[in-house]
Parts: C-alpha cells; structure tokens; sequence
C-alpha cells in the first residue's frame, strides 16, 4: 500500500504497525530457521516476540481495527463480508498467538520438540502475512474510499483508537522486551549489510563473467562457426537484460554453454570454463561468508 501523506492518520499509523509487525515477523522465521537446522537459539526470543504478538498485536492493534471495520462496515454493506472475515481472523489469531505461546514455553522446558514449533510458528507467521496483506491491499484503500474526513474526525475523538506506543518499536522499550529489540536491531543491520553485499557479490560475478565471455566471444570470432558464436551471444543477452537478477542463472548458463562448446573448440572451452568455475566458486564462498556473520 503506498505511504501517501494524504492517508487518514488512523490508517498510516495501523499501516506503520504492520510494518512492525512485519519486521517482528521476519526475526520470528529467522529463529525457527535457525531451529529448523539444528542450530543454537536464544529460546526467550521466541517467547517474547510471541508475548508481543499477544500483547500487542491482538490486544492493541487489532481491536483498533475492529472499530474502524465496524464502522465502514455500517457505511458500506458491500464491505461486511470481508470485514467479518477479518474480524473473525482477529479472535482466531489471538487463540493461535496464546496457544503458541504456551507451545513455546513447553518447548523451552524440554516438554515438546523444535520441529512441532517450528511448524505451528511457521504457520502462524504465513496466516499473520495473509491477513495484513488483505488489509492493505483489499479493505484499507475500500474503507478509505467510504469514509469521509467527517467520519475521520469523528473516529479521531474515540480513546480507544488512540495509537499506543509500540513497547518494541516505539520511543520506549518495555522491560520484558529489551532483549527482543535488542535481537531485532542486530537482524535489520545483518539483512541491510547482507542485501548490500550479495548484490555486490553478484554484480561481481556478472561482471567477470561478462568480461570472461565477452573474451571467448573475441577468440570464437577468429576461430570457429555461427554455433559457438550464437551461444556466447545467447548468455551475453541474458546478462543485458537481467544485469542485477541474472546471477547466479548466467553463471549456470554459462557453464551449460561451456559444456556445449567442449566437442567444438577445447582450448577456448576449457580456459573458460575454469575461470567461469573460479567466479561461481568465489561467489559462492562469498555468500557463504555472509550467511556465517
Ligand atoms: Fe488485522
Ligand atoms: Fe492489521
């Protein structure tokens, strides 16, 4: 949903939690990942971003959306049905977010295995995704079509619609959850250096493979027939096209080119292909490198 300063306060501000809760979301998938592979997890992480979810998704946002829903609801009956489905989601989702909770806590005294965890946690997080993504995309922009400023003003003056401050987001903190937002800073850093890097490392990539085809191109001008030549050209066209997402696809292509090209030219094939092998294993390497920090 795009961020306009033209949209009603109430609903950028519900739009800035799902943000959020979009955020939370993403540590939460890291953390069952990392269960999922056997590997050592700080288990209260997952205990308090569940408790926020408790506490705040369902006991704060939610219900503010509900009056909104209910109140677009009364404007524009073709808008109940969807309303009611999300308003059941909501009673279904508190349900799921305090039985998982107690999943966890059993969990974490020994009581109940990762893989159980890791499935409930996974589809909570998806059916959590589902549900803001219906909001955003279907009902936010249909409720901001049917209510006017005056209803606006009017739901402004209600206590209950009155933004709280986020205890793991907002300006304060909450106690019970310091070691949550702690762990949250540290991914959003990881995932923004990360992003940078592996674009880096495949525009690298691309780069050398570009210069390393462009090279065999040359020397199979002077040596050799129109089907070696369409073939380099063929991976050369890809990397035009795709220059940042082709990675990883041109590197393989390439290789699948140098296969074709060893019965026709062995010299040219075999310096490429080692040097295409060195550029898929460096990226590799890199990546790896990354996926460690
Ligand atoms: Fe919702
Ligand atoms: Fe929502």
């Amino acid at each position: 949903m795009p961020h306009t300063a033209a949209m009603p306060p109430i609903i950028a501000t519900l739009h800035a939690e799902h943000v959020h809760l979009t955020r939370i979301s993403a540590l939460m998938s890291e953390q069952l990942d990392a269960i999922d592979r056997g590997a050592k997890v700080d288990s209260h992480v997952l205990y308090e971003i569940m408790s926020y979810m408790v506490d705040w998704a369902d006991r704060r946002h939610h219900p503010r959306e509900d009056l909104i829903y209910g109140r677009a609801a009364e404007l524009d009956s073709q808008l109940a049905d969807d309303v009611d489905s999300l308003q059941r989601q909501h009673d279904a989702m508190a349900k799921t977010a305090l039985a998982l909770l107690k999943l966890i806590s059993r969990w974490r005294a020994g009581d109940v295995s990762g893989e159980a965890v890791v499935s409930a946690g996974r589809d909570y997080v998806a059916n959590s995704e589902r549900h803001m993504h219906s909001e955003e995309q279907l009902v936010f922009p249909r409720i901001e079509a049917v209510l006017t400023a005056a209803d606006w003003r009017e739901l402004e003056l209600d206590d209950r619609l009155q933004a709280a401050g986020d205890p793991v987001l907002g300006p304060q903190v909450g106690r019970e959850f310091r070691n949550l937002a702690r762990k949250l800073r540290r991914s959003t850093r990881r995932r923004l250096e990360r992003g940078v890097v592996t674009e880096w490392a495949g525009l690298e990539s691309i780069m050398e493979s570009l210069e390393v085809l462009s090279n065999a191109n040359r020397m199979a001008l002077s040596a050799t027939g129109d089907t070696l030549r369409s073939a380099v050209q063929e991976s050369l066209d890809i990397v035009r096209k795709t220059p940042v997402t082709a990675g990883p696809r041109c590197v393989l292509n390439n290789a699948r080119l140098g296969g074709r090209w060893l019965g026709t030219l062995a010299t040219i094939t075999i310096d490429t292909l080692i040097d295409l092998a060195r550029i898929r294993r460096e990226m590799r390497q890199q990546l790896e490198a990354l996926a460690t920090l």
